[in-house]
């Protein structure tokens, strides 16, 4: 059939076969392009099929040959009716693999339960052994509890204090004052319960209990902290509490990892567009004026070329990692330059509808956003038939 964007609220609910495969191909061009990573070879993804972990599935495969297993909660296409872009881009990924020899399977569920983390165990079993790379890149609102049975939501609100500032309608370019109400006590508990480290601790000691870690094993999982700005609602709101936790969590599991030499961390990174980020209030005009400088400075980078950089220069340079002061990984070094946060900080003052389009790349976030759909990606032909029931190899 013929697919257009078709939007509803701060999501699109259809999605483009080949421009998912395009942009899948692009990622691992890009990689290619950068030559091998000396990385672990039999990696677990978990959240691989979009955003920073579809990027880290390409880049040990792509970058480091390795054997890919890839966890994420997707829609299946149906009869006239398309599935979410984490499937195409994993129908591409899994098809680029198996083309260039690399095994690559995936498992499509919820990975906060119980059965999804068992199947996952049964097939590294089965067809791994050991792996020595677990990346943890899940963004979900909710989290059914595995042992207490609760369905917890996450939400996005300041903690203490009203929080108001401007914030951009990217489709219609409105910038606009908003206000959020402070959350409650259960609000912050419901939002560590999904975005926290509990479930990041609980694959890496199933993992670990069914003997699947190979010595030295490492896991990574990512977080933002981002400017001033966004403080009151990013980090040192609800979702800034579930960081810390994550955060905290690193070190624990690399406590539990020590008598096989592993080694848990939290990578820093920067902010983009992804379906998980456009829904956050006040994000989308930082973003934009971001985008604007860093591009004008030539250091504005996507998902792919921030995680060929995690590996590269972080992960795997035959040295110790580097981190900060917390023991984290920071690879938002460049958005959290000075000199970009204060140019980003006087256009924030100035920016109004009438002037939003020009100072700040409202065009650039609409194409991120467009091309996280498959759409708007160039090279695709959007007249053609497309084929939206392109099924993953593994799961097909
Ligand atoms: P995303 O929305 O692109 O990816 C989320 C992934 O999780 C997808 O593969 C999805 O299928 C999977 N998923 C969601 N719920 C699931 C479930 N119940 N079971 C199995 N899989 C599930 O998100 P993005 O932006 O790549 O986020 C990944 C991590 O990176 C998050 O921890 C996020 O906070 C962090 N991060 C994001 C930044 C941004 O600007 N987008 C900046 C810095 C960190
Ligand atoms: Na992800």
């Amino acid at each position: 059939m013929i697919i257009e964007p078709r939007m509803r609220g701060f999501i699109c609910t259809t999605s483009h076969p080949a421009g998912c495969e395009q942009n899948v191909k692009n990622q691992i061009e890009y990689i290619k392009s950068k030559g091998s990573i000396d990385g672990a070879k039999k990696v677990l993804v978990i959240g691989a099929s979009t955003g920073f972990g579809l990027a880290s599935r390409i880049t040990s495969a792509f970058g480091s040959d390795a054997a890919t297993i890839g966890v994420f909660f997707e829609k299946a296409p149906a009869e006239g009716k398309t599935a979410s872009p984490g499937w195409y881009n994993s129908a591409a990924f899994e098809a680029e693999a198996h083309k260039a020899g690399l095994y690559a399977k995936s498992i499509n569920g919820d990975a906060f339960s119980k059965e999804i983390k068992q199947q996952t165990i049964d097939l590294i079993k089965a067809d791994l052994g050991q792996i020595d790379l677990i990346v943890y890149s899940l963004a979900s609102p909710v989290r059914l509890h595995p042992v207490t049975g609760v369905l917890h939501r996450s939400v996005l609100k300041p903690i203490g204090d009203t929080f108001a500032n401007k914030t951009v309608d990217f489709h219609s370019g409105k910038v606009s004052e908003i206000s959020i109400a402070p959350c409650n006590d259960e609000d912050i508990q419901n939002t560590v319960a999904v975005m926290g480290g509990e479930d990041w601790a609980m694959w890496i000691d199933a993992l670990k209990e069914a003997n699947l870690l190979a010595p030295g094993a490492t896991t990574v999982a990512y977080s933002y902290i981002g400017p001033a700005l966004t403080e009151a609602v990013y980090r040192k709101g609800t979702i800034g509490r579930a960081k810390d936790h994550l955060e905290a969590t690193a070190f624990e599991i690399t406590n539990s990892l020590a008598d096989l030499n592993g080694k848990a961390f939290v990578s820093v990174n920067k902010a983009l567009v992804t379906q998980a980020s456009s829904a956050i209030p006040v994000i989308p005009l930082y973003i934009s004026l971001l985008y604007k400088i860093m591009k004008q400075e030539g250091i504005h980078e996507g998902c792919i070329e921030q995680i060929q950089r995690l590996y590269q220069e972080r992960l795997y340079t035959n040295g110790e990692v580097p981190v900060d002061e917390k023991g984290r990984i920071r690879i938002d070094d460049l958005e959290m330059r000075a000199d970009v946060q204060e140019k980003v900080a006087l256009l924030w003052d100035q920016a109004v509808t009438e002037n939003v389009a020009e100072i700040g790349d409202l065009e650039g976030y609409r194409k991120d956003f467009y091309n996280l759909f498959g759409f708007d990606v160039a090279g695709v032909d959007y007249k053609a038939e497309a084929n939206e029931m392109m099924g993953i190899e593994s799961i097909a």
